[in-house]
C-alpha cells in the first residue's frame, strides 16, 4: 500500500512525557520545554493535564503552565480532562488561554479504567459525556484517549473487539478524533495492526493517530505498521520521557527524535527541523539530569562532536 506522504505529530511530551517524574520539574521548565517544541516545527503539542493533583502531582501546575506558554499561531495546544470539574478548571481561564483541544482518556481494559481513572468503562463515558458537549459548544475541539488496546498491566492481551467498543461509545458522546495506545509497549504490529482495524470500524483514518510507548521497542515498528493502514497522526515525546503512573513498568513515549528521523529517511515529510527537536530534547533532558532516551538524537549529536 502506498505510504502517507506526510505526517503529523503530537508532542505530548510535556504532559505523558512528565507527568511520572518524580523529582520536582518547574512550570518555568515546562513552559520552556513547549516553547521548544513549537519553534521546531511541532503542531501539536498535549501541554498537561486537569486532573487531581492527589492522583498526579507533577500536573498540578496545569493552569500555571497554560497562562505561561506564548503561542504561536497555527499550533493546536491540548489538555487532558477527565471530567467537569477538570474541564472547568482548564476554561476557567481568560478565553486565549484555553486549551484548542481537550482530552478525554478511557481504556479498552476494565482494570485499567478502575485503576487509573477510577471507575468502569461504562461509567467513564457516562463521566465523559458532558465534558465533550460542553467543549464542543465552547468551539473546542475533542480527543478520545483509548489506553491498553493491544494490552493491559492488569489483564494481559486484550482483544480488538474490546477496542472497537470503547471507540464506538467514543464516537456516540461526539468525540472528533481517537488514539490508538499502547499503554505498556507490549503490541507487535499484527496486533497493532488490529486494534487500528478496529477503530476504523468506527473513525475515519484521518480521525486515528498512534500512540505508542516504547518499553519493548516496538513503537518504531508499530509506527511503519499503522502507517501501511494509511494512519498518518502520531504522538511521541521529545526524548522519550514518559509513562503513566498507573502502569507500572511502562517506559515513555517513543522520541518524536526517533519517529521524526524515520519518517524523514523514508522521504515522509513532518514540517520538523530535526536539529531544533534534539535541541529541545537535550533541554529537557538536561533540566531532568539526564541523557536523552532517544537512539537518533544521540547519534546525531555523536556526529555534531566529531
Ligand atoms: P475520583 O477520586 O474518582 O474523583 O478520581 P472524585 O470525583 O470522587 O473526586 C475526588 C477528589 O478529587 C475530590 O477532592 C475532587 O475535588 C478531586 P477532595 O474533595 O478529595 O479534596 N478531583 C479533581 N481535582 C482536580 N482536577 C480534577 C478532579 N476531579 C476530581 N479534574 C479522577 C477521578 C479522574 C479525578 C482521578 O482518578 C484522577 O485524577 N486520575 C488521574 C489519571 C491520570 O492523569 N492518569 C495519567 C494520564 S492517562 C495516560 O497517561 C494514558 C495516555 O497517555 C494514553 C496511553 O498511553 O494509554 C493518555
Ligand atoms: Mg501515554
Amino acid at each position: 500500500m502506498k505510504l502517507p506522504t506526510q505526517v503529523k505529530l503530537v508532542d505530548v511530551g510535556p504532559r505523558d512525557g512528565l507527568q511520572n517524574e518524580k523529582q520536582p520539574v518547574s512550570a518555568d521548565i515546562k513552559i520552556g520545554l513547549v516553547h521548544r517544541l513549537q519553534d521546531a516545527g511541532l503542531m501539536e503539542i498535549e501541554v498537561t493535564s486537569f486532573v487531581s493533583p492527589k492522583w498526579v502531582p507533577q500536573m498540578a501546575d496545569n493552569a500555571e503552565v497554560m497562562h505561561g506558554i506564548v503561542r504561536k499561531p497555527g499550533v493546536l495546544y491540548s489538555v487532558l480532562t477527565p471530567n467537569m470539574k477538570g474541564f472547568e478548571a482548564a476554561i476557567a481561564a481568560p478565553r486565549e488561554e484555553w486549551p484548542d483541544e481537550i482530552v478525554v482518556f478511557g481504556a479498552a481494559s476494565e482494570a485499567f479504567s478502575q485503576k487509573n481513572i477510577n471507575c468502569s468503562i461504562a461509567e467513564s463515558i457516562e463521566r465523559f459525556a458532558p465534558v465533550v458537549a460542553a467543549a464542543r459548544e465552547k468551539g473546542i475541539h475533542v480527543r478520545g484517549a483509548m489506553s491498553c488496546t493491544v494490552g493491559c498491566p492488569y489483564e494481559g492481551e486484550i482483544a480488538p473487539a474490546k477496542v472497537g467498543y470503547l471507540a464506538q461509545l467514543m464516537k456516540g458522546i461526539g468525540v472528533q478524533r481517537v488514539d490508538v495506545a499502547d499503554t505498556i509497549g507490549v503490541g507487535t504490529p499484527r496486533k497493532v495492526q488490529a486494534a487500528m482495524q478496529a477503530t476504523l470500524a468506527h473513525f475515519d483514518v484521518d480521525a486515528i493517530s498512534g500512540h505508542f510507548h516504547d518499553t519493548y521497542g516496538q513503537a518504531l515498528v508499530n509506527t511503519l505498521a499503522a502507517l501501511e493502514l494509511g494512519v498518518w497522526n502520531f504522538q511521541s515525546s521529545s526524548a522519550g520521557l514518559g509513562g503513566c503512573p498507573y502502569a507500572k513498568g511502562a517506559t515513555g513515549n517513543v522520541a518524536t527524535e526517533d519517529v521524526v528521523y524515520m519518517l524523514h529517511g523514508m522521504g515522509i515529510e513532518t514540517g520538523i527541523d530535526l536539529d531544533k527537536l534534539i535541541d529541545a530534547g537535550v533541554y529537557i533532558s538536561e533540566a531532568l539530569g539526564r541523557e536523552p532516551n532517544s537512539r537518533a538524537s544521540k547519534a546525531i549529536r555523536t556526529k555534531r562532536a566529531g
